[in-house]
């Protein structure tokens, strides 16, 4: 494993993400070697710490991480600094720069500063402005930054954000996160298409019928009402998590594997669809909004939620694909919280046999779980057993075995290491979010027109409001994840 050299700078190094994945993750990249001698992380955020302080919490934090001595723990921890910082205070920055210096010296770090903001997007542009204005991107080390979503309200906000982080970073250097492109079995949607002739060549819409996306939850909006409440579905899933793997399960080959040609064609997913009209909004999305159940409560009764709230909870939709092997398919989503139960699944639907003898035969569905079990399946017809010609569905397949997903490397594990082998593969480039942006304002802003109507209210613990159901209905297609 070769070492990499690098110098972290977390803005939010006290926060929830830093405690829950990031130090975690750093932590197992020390076990496997990829961090070792020649690393450092400084966290600052507001609140003034001293280092011991700051190594205990970090201690704290990856206590759970299996596999590890109490010397590696205690090593591990040495290499963590902390810098009270006000984003907003020059000042500070320069300190933080000083630090920064005497420590990589410390440590002997020649290889990159890599700043992550797990903090409150409204100051991103600060405090990238800042890190420009008191000369941390100099040239004696590469510099990449590493930002967290929600990248932006709308299409707007999130321009006028990348405006203001462009000045300081170049896009090359700019890692945006979507945690969905760190998972095991999402990674593996394109190698798993283009990959397996077999696939690949039944991949078009000569023989999809239409692809179901679906992210179900089973949590409501927990503590998080003050940013849902802004957000929504539309927002908080569609525009990152969905949209990405839209374009993944339609996206045309790439010509490489780089990330320039990887995106490319990532993105022609979404700047290919069709503009939509008053039509299209009014008849292929649906949203909705958990009401209580016997045991839950309703989305207004939730703390923190305005009770006249008209915030969905929950949407489903159809896009027509324009990409030249999936012309005319019908890509259908749909996302809520409060939802039956966890489960991320994508359903790829074959067009049934239209002649010939077997006119009863059901349609090839071929599956790729994503959450809480991972892997692929294809159900097939065949004849049933016995003496009959009457065809039943079969189902191969696949999934990770518990030791095989022991040894997937988490989420952030994996796209850390990304980061520090500068592959921006699996990071979110500008044209797809302000492709994904624009879509999602088209649908925003026609629903709230609106206030939501009675049928738009779905139990808590059910799979949303009956309209998700007529959206396929009225295409003669069904969800094929029924709970
Ligand atoms: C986050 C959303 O991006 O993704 C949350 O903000 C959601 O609302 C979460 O619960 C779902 O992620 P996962 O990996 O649990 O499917």
């Amino acid at each position: 494993v070769e070492e990499k050299k690098t110098l972290f700078i977390i803005f939010g190094g006290s926060g929830d993400l830093a405690r829950r994945k990031l130090y975690p993750a750093l932590f197992r990249l020390f076990l496997a070697g990829t961090l070792n001698e020649h690393f450092a992380v400084i966290g600052t955020s507001r609140r003034s710490w001293p280092d011991e302080y700051y190594q205990n919490i970090v201690l704290d934090s990856i206590a759970k991480v299996n596999g590890a001595t109490q010397d590696d723990r205690q090593n591990f921890a040495k290499h963590f600094f902390y810098q009270a910082n006000d984003v907003t205070d020059v000042g500070h920055y320069k300190v933080l720069k000083h630090r920064a210096r005497e420590i990589a010296q410390k440590f002997q770090i020649d290889g990159p500063w890599l700043y992550y903001l797990a903090m409150a997007p409204t100051l991103f542009g600060t405090i990238t402005e800042n890190l420009a204005r008191c000369e941390f991107l100099e040239n004696s080390h590469p510099n990449r930054l590493v930002i967290e979503k929600p990248f932006g309200h709308d299409y707007l906000s999130a321009k006028t954000l990348n405006e203001e982080i462009q000045k300081a970073f170049p896009e090359k250097d700019i890692y945006r996160i979507d945690h969905y492109l760190g998972k095991e079995i999402v990674q593996n949607i394109v190698p798993f298409r283009f990959s397996n002739p077999l696939i690949k060549s039944i991949w078009n819409s000569k023989f999809i019928s239409n692809i179901q996306i679906t992210l179900a939850e089973k949590v409501g909006v927990e503590e998080r009402a003050g940013y849902y409440e802004q957000a929504g579905a539309l927002r908080d899933m569609f525009q990152n998590h969905i949209s990405q793997l839209m374009m993944l399960s339609s996206m045309e080959e790439p010509v490489s594997l780089e990330a320039n040609d990887f995106v490319e064609q990532k993105y022609r997913v979404l700047a290919s669809l069709k503009p939509l009209n008053q039509q299209d909004l009014l008849n292929n999305f649906v949203r909705g909004q958990y009401c209580a159940s016997k045991e839950m409560p309703g989305y207004r009764e939730e703390a923190g939620v305005d009770p006249k709230s008209n915030v969905e909870t929950f949407v489903a939709g159809k896009l027509e694909l324009q990409t030249p092997s999936l012309k005319g398919v019908p890509i259908y989503f749909r996302t809520g919280k409060r939802l039956k139960e966890k489960e991320t699944r994508i359903d790829v639907v074959f067009k049934a046999p239209e002649t010939g003898p077997y006119l009863d035969a059901k349609n090839n569905v071929l599956t790729i779980f994503i959450d809480p079990s991972s892997g692929i399946s294809l159900k097939y017809n065949a004849k049933s057993i016995g003496d009959t010609k009457i065809l039943s569905h079969f189902e191969m397949q696949r999934l990770y075995t518990e030791e095989e997903r022991h040894q997937m490397p988490e989420a952030y594990q994996r796209l850390f290491h990304d980061v520090l082998n500068g592959d921006k593969t699996n990071f979110v480039q500008w044209e797809e979010l302000c492709a994904s942006w624009k879509l999602t304002d088209q649908i925003v802003n026609y629903w709230h027109q609106q206030p939501l109507a009675d049928s738009e209210f779905y139990a808590a613990g059910s799979l949303g409001p009956r309209s998700a159901n007529d959206l396929l209905a009225n295409d003669h297609n069904y969800w094929i994840y029924q709970g």
